[in-house]
């Protein structure tokens, strides 16, 4: 029973997880793939990226899409071939995707100490709330931003966007599961609702575009 869970966030955006315990054989016999993606598979060095990857065709069939529904742009970025938006995310024995009529990324990242190490290499402006004293909730804070900002850069695909320079995450507390972000870029302004939660020593974040768009 690997389909770990399901997020129905409303009528038009699904969050499926997939918790990754069964062998390579097992998912390859179980799913569809098309000829560039056999490709690509075959020549992935680790046999966890190659479960992840197939345990994502699994979630794919769970949302009722396959791998013949999806292609990807020349940034890696994938789409699907209906007016549907689609992100995808895989850490450790953990996949997700999102699928949904917004415009969506998604990312999820295991809660690690290490991640203190690297904060200075993508926050900025949001030290001025994160408290290093607290450790435990410093680190889910840190992994919330760092899950927040990547699921922004997966929906902008664009070369250049500093993580730290560029996207802000407002103040949130971990309960509220909600915050705003905003990505400043090239002259643009734009708005992000990100929502975020844990599992299994994880954090989910997921992130929506605003509709308008802002000149600075
Ligand atoms: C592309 C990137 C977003 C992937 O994120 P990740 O945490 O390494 O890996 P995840 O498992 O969460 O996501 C991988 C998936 O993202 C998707 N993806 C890859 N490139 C993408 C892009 N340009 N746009 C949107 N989605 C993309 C793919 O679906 C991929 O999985 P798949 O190829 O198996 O389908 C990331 O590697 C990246 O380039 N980040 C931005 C660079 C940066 O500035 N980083 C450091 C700042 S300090």
């Amino acid at each position: 029973m690997p389909l770990y869970k399901i997020i129905q966030h409303n009528a038009n955006t699904q969050i499926l997880i997939w918790e990754i315990t069964e062998s390579y054989d097992q998912l390859f016999s179980e799913v569809v793939l098309n000829m560039k993606n056999r490709i690509r598979l075959s020549g992935m060095k680790s046999e966890m990226h190659q479960r992840g990857f197939l345990s994502v065709r699994k979630l794919l069939q769970e949302a009722g899409f396959n791998d013949l529904d999806l292609y990807y742009d020349e940034n890696g970025k994938p789409h699907l071939k209906d007016e549907n938006h689609i992100s995808i995310t895989h850490s450790h024995n953990f996949s997700a995707i999102i699928i949904s009529n917004e415009t969506v990324g998604i990312d999820i990242e295991l809660q690690r100490e290490k991640i203190i190490r690297i904060a200075d290499k993508f926050v900025d402006k949001e030290f001025k709330y994160l408290n290093k004293k607290e450790s435990k909730s410093y680190i889910k804070k840190l992994t919330v931003i760092w899950g927040a900002k990547e699921a922004i850069f997966k929906i902008r695909n664009e070369k250049g966007i500093s993580f730290k320079d560029n996207i802000i995450v407002k103040p949130f507390d971990l309960e509220n599961q909600e915050t705003i972000a905003d990505l400043h870029f090239e002259g643009l302004s734009q708005k992000y609702i990100v929502k975020y939660e844990e599992f299994a020593g994880f954090s989910l974040v997921y992130a929506f575009e605003e509709k308008s768009e802002l000149r600075e």
